[in-house]
């Protein structure tokens, strides 16, 4: 089981050093850990935040844990020095279309939503969020226009082998779920939604079990925070599935506790080749205080051991862990806690 270790920047390594623990408590057999250097790192350290030797470790491994990449030191060089470009570039290299984030509320942390608890209490729901397409990939740039002004400008679009294979991930976590898909979209004002829209329906015919909705981005941000209990599966583009996943995230009381997936179409002998990061950036103002939340990071790691070593049993265990670290009341600042990330990673360790 090859596994490639990414910290990358900020809180980071801190986190890592908690999920390798974990990992390591579970006395796995046969795991093989990589470690690379992305982001900010690996341009000081390499020239590159991908640098090629990191990204041989990636495309080597069964599957990437990836930390938190983002350093306010590197906003001045060119966008593609900048460290997002090593989880964008790894997104787009393994082509790791689909991303699944889960936002489930931990009983005992309703008073931590920004809902009424009454209404946190209903999330369950799990955001697909297409990963390798839209204005994230479309050709970009600032350019001047004869008259001097300057115009910037990113190129929408999504071809419909784009669309199909995502909503196909859609429905089929659908059948898995509660059977209800939710497909997020600008029809009424974006041709590329226009076509995500028809595609999606088309697709709806092989999966007659799921009951199929579809709405508009603005109404699901409202409606995400009116009655969050009304999603099972929601599916959608990059850019909206990136806004509407950070909204999530405060739905279930921090940014902190939610986890996610990358996933291709790359079979391993164990699983589904994935990339799994915390959903949270490198938090630069808490790095190196031991402060950070790492429970996210955690989490990831169950998630790649369900989906790319196959090891169900596993990953609930770890995730049953962080649940009864949460409802001990071990909780760090992020929830109001004073917990620190080494206590917090410990006592998960101890419950596991
Ligand atoms: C995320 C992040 C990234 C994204 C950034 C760091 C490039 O916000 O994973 O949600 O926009 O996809
Ligand atoms: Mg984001």
């Amino acid at each position: 089981m090859k596994i490639a270790v990414l910290a990358g920047d900020g809180i980071g390594p801190e986190i890592m050093e908690q999920a390798l623990a974990v990992l390591d408590a579970l006395a796995l057999p046969g795991v093989e850990l990589a470690h690379g250097d992305v982001g900010g790192t690996g341009y000081r350290k390499h020239g590159h935040p991908l640098p090629p030797e990191t990204l041989a470790i990636a495309k080597a491994a069964d599957a990437v844990l990836f930390g938190a990449v983002g350093d306010p030191s590197c906003d001045a060089l060119e966008r593609h020095l900048r460290p997002e470009q090593a989880i964008l570039g790894l997104r787009q290299a393994l082509t790791l279309f689909a991303n699944l984030r889960p936002a489930t509320l931990f009983p005992g942390l309703e008073d931590l939503s920004g809902l009424r608890p009454e209404i946190a209490r209903e999330i369950d729901l799990l955001i697909v969020r297409e990963l390798n397409g839209d204005v994230y990939f479309g050709e970009k740039g600032i350019r001047t226009l004869e008259d001097g002004r300057r115009q910037g400008f990113d190129f929408m679009s999504y071809d419909e082998n784009e669309v199909r294979r995502i909503a196909h991930v859609g429905f089929k976590a659908a059948q898995g779920r509660g059977k209800r898909l939710c497909s997020v979209d600008k029809a009424n004002v974006l041709e590329t939604s226009q076509l995500w829209r028809d595609v999606v329906i088309e697709t709806a015919k092989e999966y007659p079990d799921v009951e199929l909705t579809h709405m508009y981005v603005d109404n699901a941000a409202m409606q995400l925070v009116k009655a969050p209990g009304q999603f099972d599966v929601v599916v959608t583009g990059n850019l909206f599935g990136d806004i509407l996943s950070d909204q999530a995230s405060m739905c279930v009381g921090s940014i902190g506790l939610l986890a996610s997936a990358s996933l291709g179409e790359t079979q391993t002998q164990y699983g589904t080749k994935g990339l799994y990061e915390p959903i949270h950036g490198s938090a630069p103002d808490i790095a190196g205080q031991g402060k950070a939340n790492p429970m996210a990071m955690v989490l990831s790691l169950a998630m790649m051991l369900r989906h790319s070593f196959g090891r169900e049993a596993e990953a609930a265990r770890v995730e049953a862990a962080v649940a009864k670290t949460l409802a001990d009341g071990i909780k760090g600042g992020d929830l109001g806690g004073s917990a620190g990330t080494a206590e917090i990673g410990a006592a998960i360790v101890e419950r596991l």
